[in-house]
């Protein structure tokens, strides 16, 4: 590849997520990312508003990360878990049981959110069967929930509901219901009394549901959610891929709520945006319906690079930074000057909704606008702000600064305006 023109050949080969092909603008052409700040291949830097897909909590190449990932990579880049092991994989698998809520004691590595989600499910149904317990084989989840593009992960996925009957034989169908509200108090309640034996699991995303809209709901909906779950003698499993570490101003989402779930999804952040890496973990409960005589009863899924030690590495060096700095402090600082900045926008022509939680802050506009148009106006105000559907969102590091932040919001407010003008 020759240096300076590759950013025009940026379509030729690469097939990228998310787009119509036919009609896709060039991609935006980064030439590096540091701190808050993402580096264009013409020079020109843009603050960050998306930590990279809620994944960069601590800000591109953070040196503490930098240097474990460096350190590993010396050593042992790699090296298989089938009969083999590590000590980052087994530091880390004990990190994550001591900081998780409950006895989520043994966790499964794989290396993106869809799949830590695929055995979860997996998990979940196959800890009933091999119990005894055969007629377990439907999930609930939520209305406007999202987990992943996997078919497993699409079955569970109301955003995936139109798309679903396209895959017809490849994705099941699950029971869709609404978060319990004034509006719909007992839908889950209902279904867990009808279907109750063959409900293998609950799954959702706790506090805030991303992809189907950055909605937000409160830690009683999650605790009564749990508290049905329960009730009904089923599995809860949180899916905390996106709000995990720190997003929504705690470590973990489920710990506003008391909750204790039985399986937990964890991927993004968990290196700190800079290794893919994801992480299913499981109560003592569901692990001990794993031990049996032989393999018919173990669980049998390893990606290759499961418990990859430079992602495990990374893993570890951020979590130190979460012991060492004051994280969910900056979340929670982020979500006051996102309350007052994007509060008020409320009240612009065309503007819905806004949402804050955490470090997560969303506008919700009227529709109708071209998401290309916004994404090069964002680009042109030396911000990167990725639109989904008609929420326009932030999510940035947990590091940002407050004068950076304030680019993000006031960038929002301009766009916004000149769009409904
Ligand atoms: C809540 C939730 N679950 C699962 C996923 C899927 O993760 P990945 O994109 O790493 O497969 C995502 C990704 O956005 C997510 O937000």
């Amino acid at each position: 590849m020759t240096a300076a023109d590759w950013p025009e050949r940026a379509l030729d080969h690469v097939w990228y997520p998310y787009a119509q092909m036919r009609e896709m603008p060039l991609p935006v052409p980064v030439a590096g990312v540091s701190g808050c700040r993402i580096e264009l291949a013409d020079g020109r830097e843009l603050v960050d508003g998306t930590s990279s897909w809620w994944s960069a909590c601590h800000g591109y190449r953070h040196p503490a990360i930098m240097e474990a990932v460096h350190t590993q990579l010396d050593r042992l880049p790699h090296v298989m878990l089938g009969g083999m092991t590590h000590e980052p994989v087994v530091r880390l698998a004990e990190r994550l049981a001591e900081k998780t809520p409950g006895q989520l004691a043994h966790t499964l590595f794989t290396e993106s959110g869809s799949v830590a989600v695929e055995v979860a499910l997996k998990m979940a149904r196959q800890s009933w069967d091999n119990r005894g317990d055969t007629g377990r084989d439907t999930f609930i989840a939520f209305s406007d929930g999202y987990h992943g593009d996997t078919t497993g992960a699409m079955g569970v996925s109301d955003t995936y509901r139109d798309l679903r009957p396209r895959f017809a034989g490849l994705v099941n169908e699950h029971i869709t219901v609404p978060l319990p509200s004034p509006e719909s108090p007992s839908e889950l309640e209902r279904v867990l009394d009808e279907r109750g034996p063959r409900i293998a699991g609950v799954i959702i995303e706790p506090l805030v549901q991303g992809a189907g809209g950055m909605r937000v709901h409160s830690p009683e909906v999650l605790a009564r959610v749990a508290e049905l779950t329960r009730g009904a003698g089923t599995l809860l499993i949180a899916d905390e891929i996106a709000t995990g570490f720190g997003r929504t101003g705690s470590l973990f989402a489920c710990q506003q709520a008391e909750v204790t779930p039985d399986i937990m999804c964890l991927s993004k952040a968990l290196t700190g945006g800079t290794m893919p890496m994801a992480a299913t973990l499981a109560s003592e409960s569901v692990f001990r319906a794993f031990q049996g005589p032989d393999e018919t009863t173990a669980f049998l899924h390893g990606p290759t690079f499961t418990g990859n030690p430079l992602a495990a590495a990374a893993a570890n060096a951020s979590l130190d930074l979460f012991e060492r700095e004051p994280r969910l402090n900056q979340a929670l600082g982020i979500e006051e000057q996102l309350r007052a900045e994007l509060t008020p926008l409320v009240d612009l022509e065309g503007v819905r909704n806004v949402r804050v939680k955490g470090a997560m802050g969303a506008v919700e506009l009227a529709p109708g606008w071209s998401p290309d148009w916004m994404r090069q106006r964002f680009v042109a105000e030396g911000v990167w702000i990725r639109p989904l559907g008609d929420i326009v969102y932030v999510t940035p590091p947990l590091v940002i600064g407050g004068d950076d932040l304030s680019r993000l919001t006031a960038a929002m407010g301009r766009v916004i305006r000149e769009l409904f003008r």
